[in-house]
Parts: structure tokens; C-alpha cells; sequence
């Protein structure tokens, strides 16, 4: 009977601390993630900047990307309600540049979440497609002038095509 228990004991801290090893395991996962999508270096900031990302499947890594896009989106739109304050005769593409993030922020960032909780690969994809088409439509409300959003653009639309990439890699 001891000798039983002390197996158990032994088996129990061999399990112990093959679990402590494990977000070694999913650092890999990050790594090899990264690495399919077209912009591995923001990839990896993003991932590496959550902690859950060191204990998270693909699933999880890409709602992970997904917050971030979500975050980069409502940040834009308090820059925007300050914008438009500070500069009131931009009143009307400032507005719309506003229904432009915001339909992205409560409408296409569930879409990629559902789609990321269920494995919807179309749905995911699709939900990207708009969010980089929403965030182009808002630079071109300022034309002909330059959009002061074109920097915001560029960083939504990368964080779209890390997403994209990874639902795509769901359906492998
Ligand atoms: C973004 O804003 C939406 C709508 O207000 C909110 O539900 C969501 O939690 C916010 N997400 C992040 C990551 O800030």
C-alpha cells in the first residue's frame, strides 16, 4: 500500500512538472502560427504581449489577434470624437469615418469571434475582407484631401490579414 501511494506520488510530480514545461509547448505554436501568416513580426507582438496566448490553441491565439483588432478599433473612434472637436470643419467624414469603425467594432469583431469560437473559416475570413473594406471606405470620405487615418488603415488592415490567415489555417 505505501509503495502504491508512493508511486502515485511520484507519478503526480512527473505530471507536475510536464505541465510546467507546457507553455514551452505553445510558445512553439506562436512561432510556427506566425510564421504561415503574411506579417510574422506584428504576429508575434501582439501574441507575445497576452499572456494567455502562452496556453492557447489556434482557436485561442486567434481571438487573441481578433482583441487586438477590436482595441485598435475603439481606439480610433475616441480619437475621432476627439477629432471632432478639434476640428469641427471636418464634421462630415469624421462622422462617417465614425459609422465606418463602429460598424467594424460592433458588428464585424463579433462576426470574427463567433467564427473563431466555432471554426467558421468562411465566416472569419469573410468578416476580415470587411473590416480592411470599412476601414478603406473611411480614407475615402477626406478625398481628395489625405485621410489622417491612412497610418490607422494600414495597421487594422495587417492585423486583418494575420486574422484571415489564420482562419485559413483552421481548414488545414
Ligand atoms: C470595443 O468596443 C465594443 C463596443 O463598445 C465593446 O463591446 C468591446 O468590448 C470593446 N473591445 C475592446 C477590445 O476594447
Amino acid at each position: 500500500m505505501a509503495q502504491i501511494l508512493q508511486n502515485c506520488a511520484l507519478i503526480f510530480i512527473v505530471a507536475l512538472t510536464i505541465t510546467s514545461f507546457l507553455p514551452f509547448g505553445s510558445s512553439d505554436l506562436i512561432e510556427t502560427t506566425c510564421q504561415k501568416t503574411p506579417n510574422v513580426q506584428l504576429c508575434d507582438n501582439i501574441l507575445r504581449n497576452d499572456p494567455k496566448s502562452s496556453s492557447a490553441n489556434l482557436d485561442g491565439l486567434t481571438l487573441i489577434i481578433i482583441n487586438s483588432l477590436a482595441s485598435k478599433s475603439n481606439y480610433t473612434l475616441k480619437m475621432i470624437d476627439q477629432m471632432l472637436k478639434d476640428r469641427p470643419e471636418l464634421k462630415s467624414p469624421l462622422t462617417e469615418c465614425w459609422n465606418h469603425y463602429n460598424v467594424i467594432s460592433t458588428f464585424f469583431i463579433l462576426d470574427a469571434i463567433e467564427a473563431a469560437n466555432n471554426g467558421d473559416v468562411r465566416l472569419g475570413e469573410e468578416s476580415m475582407y470587411e473590416v480592411k473594406d470599412f476601414a478603406g471606405q473611411c480614407d475615402d470620405e477626406f478625398k481628395p484631401n489625405p485621410s489622417p487615418f491612412v497610418n490607422v488603415h494600414q495597421m487594422v488592415s495587417d492585423i486583418a490579414d494575420v486574422t484571415s490567415s489564420m482562419f485559413t489555417m483552421m481548414s488545414m
